[in-house]
């Protein structure tokens, strides 16, 4: 490795390693994978499909999408996150789902391009420049026509919009830190995590080989992205 490359576990985020942390995750991000397993159903999900998740944290996408294809491969850099995936698929005894210790900028694939790539909330943990870097290695990972579906913090509006849009979006904050993120916590993440602009990540997903088919965004902070990886 290039003496330049990324320590992505140095840039995983404290709390993703921390064992008492993980085992309160789902809890704190409430997270329903309903509406994204039906959107990538829409996006023709089927049987024989292959998705690879890309920080997958303890897997709740992975293990839901799981029943409905043929292969779901979750990655994630943190050891810890990973052994909770491994545990849930030792209790569901789920035979398609491979679980993988690696990064954005690291995971090694070396089968058939597969059909979708899913990210949540994780990529807001690299830097542009890797940014850029990771999109490319997921349109590598994709066949032509694959899709990307990738959701984060991503913002919503120009730098002079930015203290009223931040200031709103850390007024929507809970106050238990157990059920979700509070304002020390957001402000946290706008301080020292590497959430970007939504006009830079359309740049970057269009150089990277993606057409952009569908994207919203929640309070002008939280984007959902649809992607189709463009034929070379
Ligand atoms: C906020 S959690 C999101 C987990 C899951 N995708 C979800 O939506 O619940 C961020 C995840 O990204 C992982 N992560 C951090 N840096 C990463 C990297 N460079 N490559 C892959 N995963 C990374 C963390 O370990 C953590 O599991």
């Amino acid at each position: 490795m290039q003496r330049w490359w990324l320590d992505e576990h140095a840039h995983a985020g404290d709390e993703h390693l921390d064992a008492t942390y993980v085992a309160g995750y789902e809890r704190k991000q409430g997270f329903d994978p309903t509406e994204d397993v039906e959107a990538l159903r829409s996006y023709g999900l089927r049987p024989d499909s292959t998705l690879v998740d890309l920080g997958a944290g303890t897997g709740v996408l992975a293990l839901a999408v799981a029943p409905l294809c043929r292969r779901v491969i979750a990655v994630d850099v943190s050891p810890v996150m990973t052994a909770a995936i491994r545990d849930r698929i030792d209790a569901y005894e789920l035979e398609n789902v491979t679980v993988v210790d690696a990064g954005f900028l690291s995971y090694e694939y070396d089968g058939e391009p597969v059909d979708f790539v899913y990210t949540r909330n994780a990529l807001h943990q690299l830097p542009d420049f890797w940014k850029a870097i990771a999109l490319d290695r997921m349109a590598g990972l994709l066949r032509p026509g694959g899709i990307l579906r990738l959701r984060d913090l991503v913002f919503d509006f120009d730098p002079a919009e930015a203290e009223a849009h931040i200031e709103a979006w850390m007024a929507g904050a809970v106050t238990d830190s157990s059920v979700g993120y509070t304002a020390e916590e957001l402000a946290e993440h706008v301080r020292g995590e590497f959430s970007t602009y939504s006009w830079l990540l359309d740049r970057m997903l269009d150089r990277t080989g993606f057409d952009v088919t569908e994207r919203s965004f929640r309070r002008a902070a939280y984007g959902t992205y649809t992607c189709r990886r463009r034929d070379l």
